[in-house]
């Protein structure tokens, strides 16, 4: 029996993809930039077992349930093609991240599978291989494969379309928890819906296309404030598309707006800090390494608040028992 364990983190978007222009291959309608979160793991175990019936799917210790089950068999049969085997697989996964709540645990959770698929089935892929399989499962999976700070490139097809890493100001995220329950809407969903009804749509993909090439610059640069702008225009600008389709779909609750306000209010303080929010009610605060501390005081009144720094880009760990 062929095992291999992976851990992988999730990642924040600072510039964000939403949006395909191929549902099948996952190709985003423009490219995007993240960074990598040192926190809420996904560590997953892929064993073969050739005699077994089918894939058995279990996530923090619970049988998973059908829908979930069905996306990653789907995944595990683009590996088995690669690799020429029909073997099922038993996959043992474990999220500290609540599932669901828009903190990215299909990002953490697919870059973690396609390591340890792609190592249990035999394939030896490469960093940008194993960010163009992860793409599959899901799209922002592309980008948990990088150290740090990512960038996705939209590329033009399924061999140009994967992350690497980009350098950029050092900051800190500063995670504020408004409510923990899995959203009422996927993203995969919500993302159709916008690309199909929301008047804004190409406006969005437009500007992202912008936003990202400013982004880069300013990464580049290193200029923290700049980033911060961008990310939070960018942000603003995803709920604005998501909250015009029809039937309207929208994410931000009265706490996350709060955590917006009072992020208005640091700057006016004089401590730069800059919200960015996910497909769900919670809120990523960025600020430099040394006003996290500060903005992590002022924000915990609320909601549940933790900060985080860069982390690693997933990869194989020695083997531990996820069941
Ligand atoms: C708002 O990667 O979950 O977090 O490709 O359909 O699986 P699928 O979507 P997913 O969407 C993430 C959307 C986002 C923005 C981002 O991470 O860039």
């Amino acid at each position: 029996m062929r095992t291999a364990t992976a851990r992988a983190h999730p990642n924040i978007a600072l510039v964000k993809y939403w949006g395909k222009r191929d549902e099948e291959l996952i190709l985003p309608a423009a490219g995007s930039l993240s960074l990598t979160l040192d926190g809420f793991a996904t560590t997953t175990t892929v064993s073969l077992d050739p005699s077994a019936a089918g894939d058995l799917f279990s996530l923090n210790g619970a049988e998973a349930s059908p829908a979930q089950s069905e996306r990653v068999t789907r995944f595990l049969d683009l590996v088995r093609s690669r690799a020429g085997s029909s073997s099922p697989a038993v996959v043992r996964s474990r999220n500290e991240a609540p599932t669901g709540a828009g903190l990215a645990s299909s990002a953490s959770g697919f870059a973690a599978l396609a390591v340890a698929a792609a190592t249990a089935y035999g394939l030896d892929l490469d960093r940008a291989e194993l960010s163009r399989l992860a793409r599959r499962g899901s799209g922002s999976a592309t980008r948990s494969l990088v150290d740090g700070l990512s960038i996705w490139h939209a590329g033009d097809d399924d061999a140009s379309s994967f992350a690497e890493p980009i350098d950029g100001p050092a900051m800190h995220m500063i995670i504020v928890t408004i409510d923990a329950a899995e959203k009422a809407v996927s993203s995969r969903e919500a993302m159709r819906r916008t690309a199909a009804t929301s008047p804004y749509y190409a406006g969005w993909v437009d500007s992202t296309a912008h936003s990202l090439r400013e982004m880069t610059a300013a990464c580049r640069a290193g200029d923290f404030t700049r980033v911060g702008e961008i990310t939070e225009l960018n942000a603003l600008r995803m709920h604005a598309a998501i909250e015009a389709c029809e039937p309207p779909i929208r994410y931000l609750r009265a706490g996350s707006v709060a955590v917006f306000d009072a992020v208005e209010q640091l700057r006016a303080d004089g401590i730069e800090a800059f919200a960015t929010a996910d497909a769900g009610p919670n809120v990523v605060v960025i600020s430099r390494p040394a006003d996290s501390a500060a903005v992590a005081e002022r924000l915990g009144g609320l909601g549940a608040v933790r900060v985080v720094g860069a982390g690693p880009g997933a990869r194989l760990i020695p083997e531990e028992d996820c069941a």
